[in-house]
């Protein structure tokens, strides 16, 4: 049920029942077992969205419509159930950035109660652009890079679902500015060795002693830190910027429109 719907219900109930104590109290009676509480709640959205600033927003956005993780405004619209979400931010998703947390249950039913308030205004983030054109433009520009289903280059992280992964925001982010923020595993490091050579790369690990990097050749090199020169940690993405200039808005929009689609194993169910 839809947040407006359900405040609507209340609305209802309230003409219905004569006032707005009756309402409330008849409405929490009646609530079938494993519902949220909170939903439509305004104290408790309030409270919600407070948790919310703190705990998620860093990640998923101020106003949830997705940062660096995906748009909860729009996985919310799109039928995700409490539970499902409740499961989800308990439990993180293991292998990815989306930690698990401890806070008490009722936390996150508040956050969930605020992520419904926020869900009216959606679809902003829904797959946009020629995907066909975007497709053609990254076996072009970067797939050298990136692998998507098994092909491509490991210079750069899998996309193969980064549609589920990152938002549309943060996907023009990475393609404008790249270096704006470096995937961990990505840091771009150049290594001196003694006699001079230069090997610049992705830092894939490092400990006192060692260094391991993968080259712009994808070649594994590692070295004992004693036998090298200097070791340069550069802030820049090895990504090249993918400015204006280089790529139009509309082929941006195009690009964007298919990384969005790109799911994983779920492709072809969404
Ligand atoms: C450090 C970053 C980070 C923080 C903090 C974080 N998340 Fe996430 N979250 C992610 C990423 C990245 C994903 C995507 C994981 C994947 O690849 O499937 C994700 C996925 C999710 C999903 C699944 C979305 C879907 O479409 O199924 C939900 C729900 C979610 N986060 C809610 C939250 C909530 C609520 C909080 C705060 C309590 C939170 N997250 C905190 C990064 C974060
Ligand atoms: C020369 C290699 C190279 C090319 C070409 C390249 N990338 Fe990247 N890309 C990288 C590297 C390395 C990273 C990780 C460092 C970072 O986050 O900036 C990255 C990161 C990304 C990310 C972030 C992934 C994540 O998990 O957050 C996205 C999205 C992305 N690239 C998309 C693209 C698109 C779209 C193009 C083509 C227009 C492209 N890249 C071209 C090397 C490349």
């Amino acid at each position: 049920m839809t947040p407006t719907r359900s405040m609507m219900m209340v609305t209802l109930g309230c003409l219905v029942t004569g006032g707005l104590l009756l309402a409330q109290e008849q409405r929490s009676l009646t609530l079938p077992p494993g519902q949220n509480p909170h939903l439509g709640n305004p104290e408790s959205i309030r409270s919600g969205m407070a948790l919310y600033r703190f705990r998620c927003a860093d990640c998923h956005g101020l106003d949830a419509s997705g940062y660096r993780g995906p748009d909860l405004v729009a996985a919310v619209a799109g039928g995700a159930t409490d539970e499902r979400l409740f499961q989800t931010i308990r439990k993180g998703v293991p292998g990815t950035e989306m930690p698990p947390t401890e806070a008490p249950d009722n936390d996150l039913l508040l956050i969930i109660a605020y992520l419904h308030s926020v869900g009216t205004v959606t679809a902003t983030e829904r797959p946009t652009g020629n995907v066909e054109n975007g497709a053609k433009l990254f076996s072009s520009q970067c797939a050298s890079c990136h692998r998507v289903a098994g092909r491509g280059g490991r210079i750069g992280p899998d996309l193969t679902r980064v549609g589920i992964a990152r938002s549309r925001t943060a996907l023009v982010r990475e393609i404008r500015t790249p270096s704006e923020f470096v995937a961990p595993n990505y840091e771009t490091v150049t290594l001196v060795t003694k006699d001079g050579q230069r090997i610049r790369g992705a830092k894939k690990n490092e400990d006192v002693f060692s260094i391991q990097v993968m080259d712009t050749r994808e070649r594994i090199q590692g070295f004992l830190k004693s036998n090298l020169q200097d070791v340069v940690y550069e802030k820049v993405s090895l990504m090249p910027e993918y400015g204006p200039g280089r790529l139009n808005d509309n082929d941006l929009n195009d690009l964007v429109g298919y990384l969005s689609t790109l799911r994983g194993a779920d492709m072809a169910v969404r």
